[in-house]
C-alpha cells in the first residue's frame, strides 16, 4: 500500500488533469475559459501553466476521488475536500479557476482557486498540509529556475495572474510570493538562485509597503534588490493589458530602481514640486530616508543629487540630513 503522502500527490496530479480537462473539453468549463480567453490568456498558457476549473458542484470531486478508492478523511486533510458540522463530505473547491501549486520537481501539491462569481472570497488556497506549506514555496518556482540562473535575475510577483502575464510577456524568470508578505525561508530559496531581483509588487498601498519590507529581507540575505513601480495603483497583469510587453520590459522591468531611488519617485509623484512648501517637504521626506542608510558613500550619492537636483549647497543638506539623523537616534 502507497505512503499516506503519495496518495495525497497522486490525488493533486489527477485533480490537476481532471480540473484541466473540465475547462478545456466541457460545457460546465465555458464559462470559466471564457473569462480566462477574455483576459488575454492563450491556449498555450492555459495548457503551460494547468489552469483547470473545479464545476460548480458539492461533490463533483468526493465522487470523483470516492471511485478511485481514495480515503476522504486523507483527501479533507489534502484540502481538497471539507466537511460540513454535521460530517458531510464536500468539495472544497467550487466554481473556481484552478491554478496547480507545485513542488520544485513539477509536482501538484496544492491550489489557489480564483472565483468567477462575486464570492467575497476572491482566492481559495489550500490550506497548510503535508505536502504544502505555503511558507516555503514559490508560485512557479519549477518553470522559472532555469530563467532565474540563465538570466541570473528573479522578478518576484503577488500573483499567480501576475507570472503568468509577465511571462507570456517574455519575462519567465517570474516566481510570486502568494500574496505580500515574503517569508524567510522563501528569502533563503530566492537567494540560493538568483543574485539580482526585481520586486515587482502591485501599485497599490500595500504592494509598495511590502515591497520594502520584501527589499530589506532580501538585503539581509545579500541580494541586489531593485523595486519596480507600476503608475496608478495598476498590478504588473492590468500594465501588460493596457499597455504590452515591451513597455512592461522597457518602463518597468528595465526602469526598476534602487529602494532609495524608488522612494524618492514614489514622494515625487504624491508631492507638486512646483509649490515651495511641498518641495521643502519632499527634501525632507528624503532626508529622513537618506539617514536611514548604512553606507555613508550611499548616503553621500543621494546627497549630492538631490543638491544639484535642487540647486542646494552640499553643505547645506550635510547639515541639515546630520540634524535629522540625530533626532532618529
Ligand atoms: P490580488 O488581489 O492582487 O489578485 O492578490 P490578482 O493576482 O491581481 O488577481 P486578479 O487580477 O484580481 O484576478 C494577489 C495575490 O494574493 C493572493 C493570491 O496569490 C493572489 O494572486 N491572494 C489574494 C489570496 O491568496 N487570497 C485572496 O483572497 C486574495
Ligand atoms: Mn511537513
Ligand atoms: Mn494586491
Ligand atoms: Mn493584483
Ligand atoms: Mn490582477
Amino acid at each position: 500500500k502507497p505512503k499516506k503522502q503519495n496518495n495525497m500527490m497522486v490525488a493533486h496530479d489527477m485533480l490537476t488533469k481532471l480540473y484541466h480537462h473540465l475547462l478545456i473539453n466541457t460545457e460546465q468549463g465555458k464559462e470559466a475559459y471564457d473569462y480566462l480567453i477574455e483576459r488575454g490568456f492563450s491556449d498555450d498558457i492555459i495548457k503551460n501553466f494547468q489552469i483547470g476549473f473545479a464545476p460548480n458542484s458539492w461533490d463533483f470531486v468526493s465522487n470523483f476521488l470516492q471511485r478511485r478508492e481514495f480515503n476522504l478523511d486523507e483527501m479533507i486533510d489534502a484540502g481538497l475536500l471539507s466537511r460540513s458540522e454535521e460530517g458531510k463530505v464536500f468539495d472544497r473547491f467550487r466554481n473556481r479557476i484552478m491554478f496547480p501549486i507545485w513542488d520544485r520537481q513539477g509536482n501538484t501539491i496544492a491550489f489557489g482557486g480564483r472565483t468567477i462569481s462575486d464570492d467575497k472570497v476572491k482566492y481559495l488556497n489550500s490550506p497548510e498540509t503535508k505536502l504544502f506549506h505555503k511558507g516555503n514555496n514559490l508560485y512557479a518556482f519549477h518553470l522559472a529556475r532555469p530563467h532565474i540562473r540563465k538570466k541570473e535575475q528573479l522578478l518576484l510577483f503577488e500573483g499567480y495572474i501576475d507570472v503568468i502575464a509577465a511571462t507570456k510577456a517574455g519575462c519567465e524568470n517570474a516566481v510570486a510570493t502568494l500574496g505580500t508578505a515574503i517569508t524567510p525561508e522563501q528569502a533563503t530559496l530566492i537567494r540560493r538562485n538568483a543574485d539580482n531581483v526585481i520586486i515587482c509588487y502591485d501599485g497599490d498601498n500595500a504592494g509598495v509597503n511590502a515591497a520594502f519590507k520584501a527589499t530589506q529581507m532580501l538585503e539581509e540575505n545579500g541580494c541586489y534588490v531593485k523595486i519596480a513601480l507600476l503608475p496608478d495603483n495598476l498590478d504588473p497583469d492590468d500594465f501588460i493589458r493596457k499597455y504590452g510587453a515591451e513597455k512592461f520590459k522597457s518602463e518597468i522591468i528595465n526602469a526598476a530602481r534602487t529602494v532609495m531611488a524608488f522612494k524618492m519617485e514614489y514622494f515625487r509623484r504624491r508631492k507638486n514640486l512646483q509649490d515651495e512648501g511641498e518641495r521643502m517637504r519632499y527634501i525632507e521626506e528624503v532626508l529622513k530616508e537618506i539617514s536611514k542608510l548604512p553606507k555613508a558613500i550611499e548616503r553621500d550619492h543621494y546627497l549630492r543629487q538631490i543638491a544639484s537636483e535642487f540647486s542646494l549647497s552640499l553643505d547645506a543638506l550635510k547639515s541639515q540630513q546630520f540634524q535629522i539623523f540625530k533626532q532618529m537616534r
